[in-house]
């Protein structure tokens, strides 16, 4: 049996890797707009961080995280040997705790100085059971903004993050805008043994996990799918009630900030992430149809204790990060459909072998000069290679036989007019220097040679 892609993963074929760069730039472009600067982190760190910074009872890091094992360690724990911490590794689940470890790592922000602005995109990994929207390998665009904690910079993350979504496309009708405070270090505990207390008192409606869970991390239970879990805790106290006043500050500014940008939300007072790292703001983007379950589109919020909590000094953080596949699958549901593949500038047919070199040095040229070209490598006759060359979109066919060569010209035929000139070979390199010249509009360079 043919062998396919691990279950959970997918293939971008061209037409697709074509559109998903398309995609990275077009928020490359918004982000720089912010002062957003790039970097690339590994795809894999010490399994560490991830536990100490996204937190250990996540279901991210207790259940879904794939860990790496190199050729040498599996043999030491094969012997019965244990593995060094530092040794641990695994794929990245998100990519907020490995720019952290970079930020802090690098002192990308020394103290007073401006905060660090940066953006990535690229591959994440959960063990998660595959389904619609779900994969075990996707891919995130994210931001991550270190070194301030003031409401402006949630607010603009939150407002760049919307106007990207409609940017690529996503109607605005279809998004829902959910907003929370997550409260801090003064506020949460508070809150924290509320909900526990809370669940303590309602623990016949809550499955086994969530009865574990109102030991290890009360919170994680407003995460849960199990219906009755649901209906328990929608009766929980509410963060709202809890949050301290400089907590209470800064969500009302984060609000206004975000109102003042036109946008509209709705507070979720049970909107609480599936990462542990959160402190004060937090936000998801929600497509409201065509999605079924796995309707998140992107998420983030303000962790302003990650950097210690992976052995930095305190820096204040905030940041966000969307899912491309299931934006793909939102554009899908309103219509869209890969661009086709661009537009050949030159095919060369020829109508012999005795003319291959020749043609093979005429598309040779033309690539040097910077057009995009193309000749059969496969032996067909004149007529296919026109269907190829159709096919591949070709703005104009040069045709060259033994009659061409002889007489030193080849024919050149646009393929939108149907109209063809002789031109000679020795001004075949002038003419695509003018093509170029008037490049990316097909129809225009066409013209050049009517
Ligand atoms: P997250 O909510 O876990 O946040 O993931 C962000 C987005 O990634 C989700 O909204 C969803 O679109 C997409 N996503 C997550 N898991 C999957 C999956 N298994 N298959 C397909 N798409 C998926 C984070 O990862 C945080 N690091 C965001 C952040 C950045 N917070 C602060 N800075």
């Amino acid at each position: 049996m043919a062998l396919r892609a691990p279950e959970g993963t997918r293939d971008f074929l061209p037409d697709e890797q074509r559109f998903w760069t398309h995609f990275k730039r077009t928020a490359a472009s918004i982000f720089g707009r912010y002062g957003y600067q790039p970097i690339e982190t590994p795809l894999f760190e010490q399994t560490d961080l991830f536990v100490r910074g996204i937190g250990e009872a996540t279901d991210v890091v207790s259940k879904e995280m794939f860990t790496a094992i190199s050729g040498e360690n599996l043999k030491t724990l094969l012997d019965g040997g244990s593995i060094k911490a530092k040794s641990r590794l695994s794929l990245r689940p998100e990519g907020t705790a490995g720019v952290v470890r970079a930020v802090v790592q690098h002192d990308l922000v020394p103290q007073g100085a401006a905060p660090a602005k940066l953006m990535y995109a690229g591959p994440m990994f959960r063990a998660e059971r595959p389904q619609k929207g779900r994969q075990r390998q996707f891919n995130q665009v994210g931001i991550e903004c270190l070194g301030a904690e003031e409401p402006t910079v949630d607010a603009e993350g939150i407002i760049m993050l919307m106007r990207f979504y409609e940017a690529i496309g996503i109607p605005r009708a279809n998004m829902r805008l959910l907003l929370n405070s997550m409260g801090c270090a003064q506020c949460r505990p508070a809150y924290r043994d509320g909900v526990k207390a809370y669940m303590d008192e309602h623990a016949d409606g809550l499955c086994d996990e969530c009865r574990r869970r109102s030991e290890t991390n009360p919170l994680r239970a407003f995460d849960c799918k199990n219906p009755d879990c649901a209906a328990v805790m929608d009766g929980a106290p509410k963060i709202a009630d809890y949050l301290c006043d400089d907590c209470r500050s800064h969500y009302d500014a984060v609000k206004r900030y975000v109102e003042l940008a036109g946008l509209s939300f709705e507070e979720d007072p049970r909107l609480v992430r599936g990462l542990d790292y959160y402190t004060r703001t937090v936000f998801e983007v929600q497509v409201v149809e065509g999605m079924g379950s796995q309707n998140a589109i992107g998420g983030g919020g303000r962790y302003d204790k990650l950097a210690e909590e992976v052995g930095g000094r305190p820096t204040p953080g905030f940041g966000f990060a969307l899912g491309y596949e299931r934006c793909l699958l939102a554009l899908q549901a309103a219509g869209m459909e890969f661009p086709g593949r661009p537009p050949c500038d030159v095919f060369v047919a020829c109508v012999d072998d005795a003319v291959r070199e020749t043609g093979f040095r005429i598309v040779q040229a033309a690539r040097d000069v910077g057009l995009t070209a193309e000749l059969d490598h496969q032996h067909r006759s004149l007529k296919s290679q026109f269907k190829l060359a159709d096919k591949l979109n070709a703005v104009l066919v040069l045709v060259l036989g033994p009659d061409e060569l002889e007489a030193g010209v080849v024919t050149v035929r646009n393929m939108q007019t149907h109209h063809e000139r002789t031109v000679e070979l020795k001004a075949l390199r002038s003419l695509m220097e003018r093509f170029l010249g008037a490049s990316s509009d097909a129809g225009a360079t066409g013209k050049l040679f009517d």
